[in-house]
Order: C-alpha cells, then sequence, then structure tokens
C-alpha cells in the first residue's frame, strides 16, 4: 500500500471516534494542480476541511484536475497558461479566504497572507527549498505570525523529492519539449544541490557531459570528485548545447551571459521561480523571436556572427511545465509528510503558538514515520539494531 494511503490511515488511526478530524477548519492551499496534489487535496477534504487551492506556477495546472476538485467542493483558483496577473490575483484572493491553516509551495502564498493583514492562521506548511528560504527571511524580519512546518527539510522530501523527482521529471520534461537525443549532448548545471545533482545523475546516465557551476566550494568540490567537470558559468556555456539553472537564486543566466551562449544552445530552468534566467532581458535582446514548438522560443542574438538560442518554457519550472512533474511514488513521499505536519500543527496547536522562532525545525518523528511507512509501501525489509548494538550505539 502506497505510504501516502497508509500516513492518511495514521491520522485517522489518531481519532478513531471521529470521522472527519479536521471538520470546521479552513486550508488554503497554493500547489502545482496535478494528479499528485489531487490526491493530497482530496484527503484533506475528506478528513474534514473546507479547501481553497490557488495554483503553485501559470503554466503547470492541469484542466482536468480542476475539474475533479472543483466536483469535490474544492474552490480552484488557476488555469494552465494564465497571466501572470492572473495568477497573482488567484494567490492573492486565496490568502484572504480566512485560512486556519496554509500550504504552500515557494512561501508566495505566505507572503501574501502576510501582506494582506490575515489574522486566522494558526499554523503552515511549505514545500521546497526556494519556500524555506522565503520563511526564514520572514521569520527574521518579524512577518511570520505562525509557526511554519518546512517541509523541503524533511531527508524523506529532499533526497526523494529534489533528487530523484527532479532527476527524472526534469530530463524527461526536456525530451518531451525538444525532443533532442541527450547522448554525446554537454549540459551545463548551474547549482549542484539536491536538483542539480539528481538531473546530473540522470543526464549523465542517457550520455550527456556534464559541467557544474557553482558559488559554494564545498558543493563545487563534491561534483568535481563525482567526476564532472566545473567551470564558471561564461566558459561553461561557450561549450554547452543545454543549461539548466537549478539554484533557487536570480539572475544566474543574464545578459552578461547570453553573448557567451553557443548558436542553437538549449536554456531551461528547474528552480521554484521564473527568475534564474533573464527572460525579460533575452527577449528584448532578441532581433526575431519564433515559437517553434509549444514549450520552445528561438530568439535570434545579434552579434557577430549572428546566433538563436532556444528558450523553455518561458523560463518557468520545464518538469512541470513541459512535463508532468515528479511520478507519484516521489509525489507521495512529499504529501506524507504534508498530511503528517498539518496533523502535527492541529494536535500540538497550542504549545507551538508560545514558539518564539516561527519558523519550525521539521519534526523528526514525522520524517521516521515517512521513512517507516513508504519502506512498508515499497515492500522493503531493513535489519534492525540487535540489543547490544543500541546499548555500544549509547555508551558514552
Ligand atoms: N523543479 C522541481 O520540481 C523542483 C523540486 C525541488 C526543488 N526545486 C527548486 O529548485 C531550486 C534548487 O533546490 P535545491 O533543493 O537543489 O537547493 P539547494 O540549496 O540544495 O541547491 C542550490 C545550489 O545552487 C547553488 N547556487 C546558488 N547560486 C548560484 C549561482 N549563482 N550559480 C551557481 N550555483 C549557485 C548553491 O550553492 C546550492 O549548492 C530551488 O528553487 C527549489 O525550490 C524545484
Amino acid at each position: 500500500m502506497p505510504a501516502f494511503i497508509l500516513a492518511e490511515k495514521y491520522v485517522k488511526s489518531r481519532a478513531p471516534k471521529v470521522a472527519r478530524p479536521f471538520e470546521g477548519l479552513k486550508l488554503t492551499a497554493c500547489l502545482h494542480i496535478s494528479k499528485e496534489t489531487s490526491v493530497l487535496v482530496n484527503s484533506l477534504r475528506d478528513l474534514g476541511f473546507e479547501i481553497t487551492l490557488a495554483a503553485a506556477n501559470p503554466l503547470s495546472s492541469q484542466a482536468e484536475i480542476t475539474a475533479f476538485l472543483l466536483s469535490r467542493g474544492v474552490v480552484v483558483l488557476g488555469r494552465k497558461g494564465e497571466t501572470t496577473d492572473e495568477y497573482q490575483k488567484d494567490i492573492l484572493r486565496a490568502a484572504r479566504a480566512s485560512p486556519d491553516l496554509i500550504i504552500d509551495d515557494g512561501g508566495e502564498l505566505h507572503f501574501a497572507y502576510a501582506s494582506s493583514g490575515g489574522q486566522t492562521c494558526f499554523g503552515g506548511t511549505d514545500e521546497t527549498t526556494t519556500g524555506t528560504t522565503r520563511l526564514r527571511a520572514m521569520d527574521l524580519a518579524g512577518k511570520l505570525r505562525y509557526p511554519v512546518i518546512p517541509v523541503n527539510e524533511a531527508p524523506t522530501k529532499h533526497i526523494f523529492d529534489n533528487k530523484y523527482g527532479t532527476g527524472q521529471s526534469s530530463v524527461d520534461g526536456l525530451i518531451r519539449a525538444t525532443g533532442i537525443l541527450v547522448a554525446g549532448k554537454t549540459a551545463v548545471l548551474a547549482g549542484y544541490g539536491w536538483v542539480g545533482q539528481g538531473v546530473a545523475m540522470r543526464l549523465r546516465g542517457m550520455g550527456a557531459k556534464i559541467i557544474v557551476t557553482e558559488v559554494n566550494p564545498v558543493r563545487a568540490l563534491e561534483a568535481h570528485l563525482d567526476g564532472f567537470a566545473v567551470l564558471p558559468m561564461k566558459e561553461a556555456v561557450a561549450v554547452a548545447d543545454i543549461v539548466l539553472t537549478c539554484t533557487g537564486q536570480t539572475n544566474v543566466l543574464s545578459a552578461a551571459i547570453f553573448g557567451h551562449l553557443k548558436d542553437g544552445a538549449i536554456i531551461g530552468n528547474l528552480g521554484h521561480f521564473d527568475v534564474e534566467i533573464d527572460v525579460k532581458k533575452l527577449f528584448d535582446m532578441g532581433t526575431r523571436i519564433e515559437q517553434m514548438r509549444p514549450n520552445v522560443a528561438k530568439i535570434e542574438l545579434n552579434g557577430q556572427p549572428k546566433k538563436s538560442v532556444l528558450l523553455l518554457c518561458q523560463g518557468r519550472v520545464i518538469n512541470l511545465a513541459a512535463a508532468e512533474g515528479h511520478p507519484p511514488e516521489i509525489m507521495q513521499l512529499s504529501f506524507a509528510n504534508q498530511l503528517l505536519s498539518i496533523h502535527y500543527l492541529v494536535v500540538h496547536r497550542k504549545e507551538l503558538t508560545r514558539n518564539k522562532t516561527k519558523l519550525l525545525s521539521f519534526p523528526a518523528e514525522i520524517d521516521s514515520l515517512v521513512a517507516d511507512l513508504a519502506l512498508k509501501g515499497f515492500n522493503l525489509k531493513i535489519d534492525r539494531l540487535s540489543s547490544i548494538q543500541s546499548r555500544y550505539a549509547h555508551s558514552a
């Protein structure tokens, strides 16, 4: 049985006499509107929440999922291809739905809730690295008023989702968008964190030559010892057929870099927000722009000689815009963590509101529970420490 269903059973087992333990509570979420999200949202709804869902990206919403969730009484805000303005307005509307709890992916909903002066929320979660960074900044600035669990900090989230999930689904998106042969190509990965490591591993497996660019010396060394070339961005792009950003940072592919790209280079982003490639500047510099395929824009740049670059998915996450995001086997782990974190926030509501620091550490007990459930779900058995080993481990 999948780990997510086991997690749902666990939540129900904590209040066996109550059919809908979250009855009377409002939850607002900002997530990619995908089939995996529908499983989480549907489960939260069955457990009693009244739910409003906004899209975490204007390109990732799936129409059939929206229709399904609407039929289940969920308020869904967001559709594939909406404008940036519509998308931001939807997040604001979601923030104003007086939620008791917030599930977010990237921190935008928490930010919108704080800016619109919301007073009802008593706890929240966030799904990804970029969201955690943003929430930490909000907490330090005193703008986070309720406890938030950074789900990305759970090893059962970032190891499996960011590394293995993004590793596979990004290559899937790259191929669906372009139809290219990966073998023999030179691919630059900007950032060798969880995402960069996963994508590098999978592209290498398909025969690409990998170059890593980094700003963190430890991660640069790690890439080197993993057998990848490490170069500064200007040198790397000069030989690259494919350049993918996975940093969570802004302006990683900027005007200063565009001139160094090879003719025909494919560029795309895997980081949460569309800020890693300076798309506006790239379009401004373009002398001719042609939409070659649904997710590929060819931009001709002036220079000696003239050259073109192929921008994927308008600089938004390739794996969600051009493919279907992570496989369900991965998302069930991330969403088991989400479900159990929401349960944790409800159960520990009183003591958590007393916490001075609002961005919490990820509760280790949830992580071990999800790992145990996942082992069961994957039908894997492992050894346990013997009593001698346990005593040895704890001896002073
Ligand atoms: N596409 C997806 O499905 C998906 C899944 C998970 C995470 N993400 C997003 O991907 C991004 C990266 O996540 P992560 O978990 O790998 O984060 P991480 O912190 O583990 O890694 C990011 C790496 O980028 C490096 N970096 C930062 N600025 C750089 C620059 N200018 N040039 C080169 N390297 C730079 C950092 O040193 C770090 O090693 C985040 O925005 C995260 O939210 C996307």
